[in-house]
Order: structure tokens, then C-alpha cells, then sequence
């Protein structure tokens, strides 16, 4: 298969690899950049286990091919909490509401709960429900996701 190399910043550090021209942004991130965060389920574009951050933006990685990703900015769950490991307040209203269960939904949720709250600070829970519709929880119900988003919110 061919190669091209490209250039992506991923949490912050600037990387340079080839990679095969249909290697998916999240085959990158996982086996490439061993950032093992985010999960994958479907491998289609419904579950929403593998969001992340690019330019900003919640994109179903999954989807998304590496060559694509060439030079943008890419945030998954690992570059959320700071560098000396202070939780970010997602994460941090995540566990107080009991939001995590088996947690595989969890990287994705926190990207894609990120990515609403950056354009609506203070949404209502059924905002809050209509922007999260793409991300797929299999254990709790999406009660305590609703009440940590809302949480969280409160803290932004
Ligand atoms: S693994 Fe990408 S949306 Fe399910
Ligand atoms: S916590 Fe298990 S799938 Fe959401």
C-alpha cells in the first residue's frame, strides 16, 4: 500500500510519520501513537467510541483517514487533563455524578462533551441531549452523562 508522510499535532507535540494512504485517523492514534484512549467500537461511524477532537471539531476518527489529519490539530482523551495531571472538569464531573461505568464510551463522551460546552457554555439537559445523540452508552442510561455534563458546566 502506498505511503505519505505526514505531520500532525496530537496533544500538544508536533509528530512526522508515513503512513499508509487508508490508515484511519483512529488506527493512527492507537497503533501508531500507542494513545490507546480512545476506543474502538463499530468501526462506523455510529457508536461514537472513537471522537476526538480535530481543529476543535468532535470527528468520528473511525472514519477519518491519517492522510487527512495532515496538518491539524488533534485532541483525544489523553491531552484532556493538564500536564501535571490535574483532571479536567469534565472528567472531574464524570466521576462525581457516577458518569463512568465500564467506561468505554468515556474517552469519546468527554471529547464530544468537550466540543459542546466550547460552543454552548451553559446548555440545557435536552441540548445537552440532542449535540450528544451520536455517542452510544451501553451501561448507564445517559442520566448521570446529562447531570455531569450539566455539572461541569457549571464549573466552566
Ligand atoms: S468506532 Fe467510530 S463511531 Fe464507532
Ligand atoms: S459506561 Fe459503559 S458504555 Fe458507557
Amino acid at each position: 500500500m502506498r505511503q505519505e508522510t505526514i505531520q500532525v499535532t496530537v496533544n500538544g507535540q508536533i509528530y512526522f510519520k508515513n503512513v499508509e494512504v487508508n490508515m484511519t485517523l483512529l488506527e493512527f492514534l492507537r497503533e501508531e501513537l500507542h494513545l490507546t484512549g480512545t476506543k474502538q467500537g463499530c468501526n462506523e461511524g455510529e457508536c461514537g467510541a472513537c471522537t476526538v477532537l480535530v481543529n476543535g471539531k468532535p470527528i468520528n476518527s473511525c472514519l477519518m483517514l491519517a492522510v487527512e489529519a495532515h496538518g491539524a490539530q488533534v485532541l483525544t482523551v489523553e491531552g484532556l487533563a493538564s500536564e501535571e495531571g490535574t483532571l479536567h472538569p469534565l472528567q472531574e464531573a464524570f466521576l462525581q455524578a457516577g458518569a463512568v461505568q465500564c467506561g468505554f464510551c468515556t474517552p469519546g463522551m468527554l471529547l464530544g462533551a468537550k466540543a459542546l460546552l466550547d460552543k454552548y457554555p451553559h446548555p440545557t439537559p435536552a441540548q445537552i441531549r440532542k449535540e450528544m445523540e451520536g455517542h452510544i452508552c451501553r451501561c448507564t442510561g445517559y442520566k448521570r452523562i446529562v447531570d455531569a455534563i450539566m455539572l461541569a458546566s457549571e464549573k466552566f
